[in-house]
């Protein structure tokens, strides 16, 4: 999903830094940020990237809250992968203080609390460029790439991510649809959401 269109990649929430270290490998992206909260985190991919003798000029290391970014170039990527739902939409509140967002795009690859993300997305106007469903050692992950420019609004439930027909895609609806069976035998409030899924899952 990503091309090599940008000035600079920011992995935030970077841990291991695996993505910005494939960036990096690949050699066509100018400049790599990697961007964790943990110092300790940031001290041992230091030493890493130290031992990879990646050229010095081509990457940064930033340790700070994602939610505190502000983008120095312009046409930046900034991803925000492996972190919950919820996290992922207060950093997204964080960038959207702090930077004019129109010339910038975002990669989000989270866990839970989807249809939340999907919900602040659409509110927020931020657009879809590409979206996709992926899985990793059987966990599904749903995959954006945003803008502010794109004329696709997010779906609020992501109904072209689907294949039915492929059983790891219905299994990971039933996942969810078993999650909001369980939330509205107490509260109502989801039903609709619910629905949705189900009106997948039954194409
Ligand atoms: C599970 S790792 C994800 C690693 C990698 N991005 C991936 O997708 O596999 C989550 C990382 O996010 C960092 N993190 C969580 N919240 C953060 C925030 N608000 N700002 C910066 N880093 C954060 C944690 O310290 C942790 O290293």
């Amino acid at each position: 999903m990503i091309k090599d269109e940008y000035s600079e990649v920011w992995d935030t929430c970077c841990d291991h830094g695996k993505l910005g270290v494939a960036l990096l490998e690949r050699g066509s992206v100018s400049k790599v940020h990697f961007l964790d909260c943990v110092p300790s985190i940031i001290e041992a991919l230091e030493l890493k990237l130290a031992r990879r003798n990646f050229e010095k000029s081509r990457y940064q290391l930033h340790c700070m809250k994602a939610e505190d970014l502000a983008l120095s170039s312009k046409g930046s990527l900034v991803c925000i992968c492996g972190v919950g739902g919820e996290t992922a939409i207060e950093i997204l509140k964080g960038l959207e203080r702090n930077n004019d967002l129109s010339s910038h795009e975002i990669i989000i690859c989270v866990q839970h609390h989807i249809y939340q993300l999907r919900e602040f997305l659409r509110q927020e106007g931020f657009k879809s460029k590409n979206e996709t469903l992926v899985f990793d050692k059987g966990i599904g992950y749903e995959v954006f790439l945003l803008n502010k420019t794109s004329k696709e609004d997010v779906h609020p439930v992501g109904t072209s991510i689907f294949n039915v027909a492929n059983p790891e895609h219905q299994a990971y609806l039933k996942k969810i649809i078993e999650h909001y069976k369980r939330k509205v035998r107490g509260d109502k409030t989801d039903i609709h959401i619910m629905n949705l899924y189900k009106d997948i899952a039954k194409k």
